[in-house]
């Protein structure tokens, strides 16, 4: 049982939802505010499998009559993979797409300035407490409606934004970040992506079918002492928003983060940086555990002139940055655009070379101890 006390940055998100009313903005309140809550457990028990004892009649080596011998074969104990992740007790695959939980926006506010390329939202659903799941995790979320052929849509996969105690502390709620998809077809026509668009289009009220939770790769390390590097671009923070509220906004009885938590994020202009007053706050509040690194494509660029992403941000820090990459504690976690991660491939060629190192041989072994989680899509 977790007992929490959580600061949040956002007045604003507690007023608006008691009364469910519209949302203004997680981008421009800065005002803080604390309560204390008592939290759902976050641990459940495992199915783990009984051991199974059975007989069978087995043919003797080398004669024609089978001889009825009895062997008592006790299944072998199953080898628990020790991870260095919080693993213990995840659930995976509670909701089917046959059989979804239907919970209910709360509230769906967008985060992205009026001039930013593109909307993002941020949406916060109701679960009562019966999808839980892990920083890190994701939902599938199914649309209304039908695709051309009259069957019910597709689910479509999105990473929780939340911690798992959920933006109001209490368990019962999950929350996402999603980018609008809008585009502009070979015939010129515009399309909307169906479950994008359905989401940032949900009301407070609405009804919506969600699925899962799936996914581990990106489950926070179990060691608070930890150096955790996240790299993200776009929506792709939204797991770390969830792994840096468990951090600096909650308090639990069984963990109290005190490593290093250095955050990356790529937007395209700075109307765009999502949740750049929450992590301000958590600067504030904690500055020897929290580094904040924005990377803003479209109007910073490098001594070169060259436009700054996220790895040409991470290649101002390379050397820091590969000392810690050679800590046995160190955990990297990149979410968002596929792209990034032959750039940010690319940077660590040539830090790793000047070692003598092998690169992607070496991002293959730090992978193996889950020390270097990628989900890009
Ligand atoms: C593990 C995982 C986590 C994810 N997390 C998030 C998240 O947190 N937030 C988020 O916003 N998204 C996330 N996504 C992406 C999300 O699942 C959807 O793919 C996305 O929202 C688009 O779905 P849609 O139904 O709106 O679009 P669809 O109706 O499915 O349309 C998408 C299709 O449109 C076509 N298309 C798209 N862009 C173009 C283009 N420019 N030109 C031509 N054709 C194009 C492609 O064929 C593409 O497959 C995640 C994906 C995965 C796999
Ligand atoms: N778990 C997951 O798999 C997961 C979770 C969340 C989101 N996503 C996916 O992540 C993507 C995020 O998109 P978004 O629209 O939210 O982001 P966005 O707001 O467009 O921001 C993406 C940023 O990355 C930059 N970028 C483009 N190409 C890059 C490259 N090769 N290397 C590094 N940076 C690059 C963009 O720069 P310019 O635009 O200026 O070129 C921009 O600054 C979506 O495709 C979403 O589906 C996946």
């Amino acid at each position: 049982m977790a007992s929490a006390t959580l600061s949040v940055a956002n007045a604003s998100l507690q007023a608006n939802v008691k009364g469910l009313t519209d949302f203004t903005s997680l981008r421009s309140s800065s005002a803080s505010l604390s309560f204390s809550r008592r939290a759902a457990p976050d641990d459940f028990v495992p199915i783990v499998a009984a051991p199974c004892l059975y007989s069978r009649n087995a043919p003797a080596p080398g004669k024609l009559a089978p001889v009825r011998a009895q062997v008592t074969t006790q299944a072998p104990a199953k080898v628990e993979k020790e991870s260095k992740k919080n693993e213990e007790g995840v659930i995976v695959n509670k909701f089917k797409p046959k059989n979804p939980y239907t919970g209910r926006c709360l509230l769906n506010t967008r985060l992205t300035g009026d001039d930013a390329p593109g909307e993002t939202w941020h949406m916060v659903f109701s679960t009562e407490g019966e999808v839980p799941y892990r920083e890190g995790q994701s939902i599938g979320v199914i649309a209304d409606g039908v695709d051309k052929n009259g069957k019910p849509h597709k689910l479509r996969l999105y990473s929780i934004a939340s911690s798992a105690l959920g933006d109001f502390g209490d368990s019962k709620t999950v929350s996402l970040c999603v980018k609008r998809l809008v585009y502009t077809n070979e015939a010129g026509e515009i399309v909307k992506g169906v479950c994008s668009n359905f989401l940032c289009d949900l009301k407070p009220g609405a009804e919506v079918k969600i699925t899962g939770p799936v996914g581990k790769e990106m489950l926070m390390p179990a060691d608070p002492n930890a150096t955790i590097i996240m790299l993200g671009t776009g929506t792709g923070i939204a797991p770390f928003r969830g792994f840096l509220w468990k951090m600096f906004f909650e308090k639990h009885d069984d963990y109290k983060f005190n490593g290093l938590a250095w955050l990356f994020l790529g937007v395209p202009t700075s109307s765009s940086l999502l949740y750049k007053e929450e992590f301000e706050k958590m600067k504030e509040t904690a500055p020897d555990n929290f580094r904040l690194d924005f990377a803003v494509s479209r109007e910073q660029t490098n001594e070169k002139g060259e436009k700054m992403y996220i790895q040409t941000r991470m290649a101002q820090y390379a050397e820091e940055l590969w000392e810690l990459l050679k800590k046995d504690n160190t955990f990297v976690y990149m979410c968002g655009l596929k792209g990034m991660e032959k750039g940010i491939d690319d940077i660590m060629v040539s830090l790793a070379e000047r070692d003598g190192i092998n690169w992607l041989e070496y991002k293959r072994e730090l992978k193996k101890k889950e020390q270097w989680n990628v989900e890009v899509y």
